[in-house]
């Protein structure tokens, strides 16, 4: 990795309902003068596919959580590597969080320490972001988002989502100077905003280092 870099990976994680999808849109105005390449998880290649497939099916949560594994591999590999061997910033709603957020509730119960699991999945090939930005938000009210949007996946339920979040904000304790967490009650403006902003100087000083 280039030791001059400082954001070049960034990802924007939280439960269902608390607008990162619509925050990776207007970033995409706002930061559009870098050329960033906006991705996302479940990803838009073939395994991708699979996964949607699955979630639909929701038979079994080993499988599962494997396609999202599978899924991140492809994406590191078809998208995320390329990417940055051509020094892009790269954008990308959702990423390994989601498994360990997610995949830490489904798992609960089927098989012994399902965060350590998964992160042993990732290890070695992974590649750690520079930035996430986490949304964060009471449980009720993005449930209530999610009310406007039809057929609901199995991970849209409160008990589900309460427990997400928890472990969202747990990962970030875990290492704070990745995650910034954004309280996404606050006006859509203000969050875009915010967080181009600090992508922006991220990448700016990224590219000023990496001169010196
Ligand atoms: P989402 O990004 O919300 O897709 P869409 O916009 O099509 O609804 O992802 C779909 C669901 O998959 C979402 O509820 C979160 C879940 N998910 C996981 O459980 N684990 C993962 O690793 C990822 C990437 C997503």
């Amino acid at each position: 990795m280039d030791p001059g870099r400082l954001f070049v990976l960034v990802t924007l994680e939280g439960i269902d309902g608390t607008g990162k999808s619509t925050l990776h849109k207007a970033l995409a105005k706002s930061l559009e003068d870098f050329h960033p390449i906006f991705t996302r998880e479940p990803s838009e290649t073939w395994v991708g596919e699979a996964v949607r497939r699955a979630i639909a099916e929701q038979k079994n949560p080993i499988v599962e959580a494997l396609l999202f594994v599978a899924d991140h591999a492809e994406h590191i590999n078809s998208i995320i590597r390329p990417a940055l061997a051509e020094g892009k910033l790269v954008i990308s709603d959702r990423y390994t969080d989601s498994r360990y957020a997610y995949q830490s509730v489904t798992l609960d119960g089927v098989i012994p320490k399902p965060l350590k699991w998964l992160q042993s999945l990732h290890n070695g090939w992974t590649i750690v972001p520079d930035r996430t930005f986490l949304l964060v938000m009471p449980i009720d009210e993005a449930l209530e988002r999610l009310k406007v949007k039809t057929g609901r996946e199995h991970f849209e339920r409160k008990e589900v989502l309460e427990k997400v979040q928890t472990n969202y904000l747990e990962l970030a304790q875990a290492d704070p100077s990745r995650f910034v967490i954004i309280d996404a009650t606050k006006e859509k403006e203000e969050i875009v905003q915010f967080v181009s902003g600090a992508i922006r100087q991220g990448f700016q000083s990224s590219r000023s280092r990496r001169r010196r």
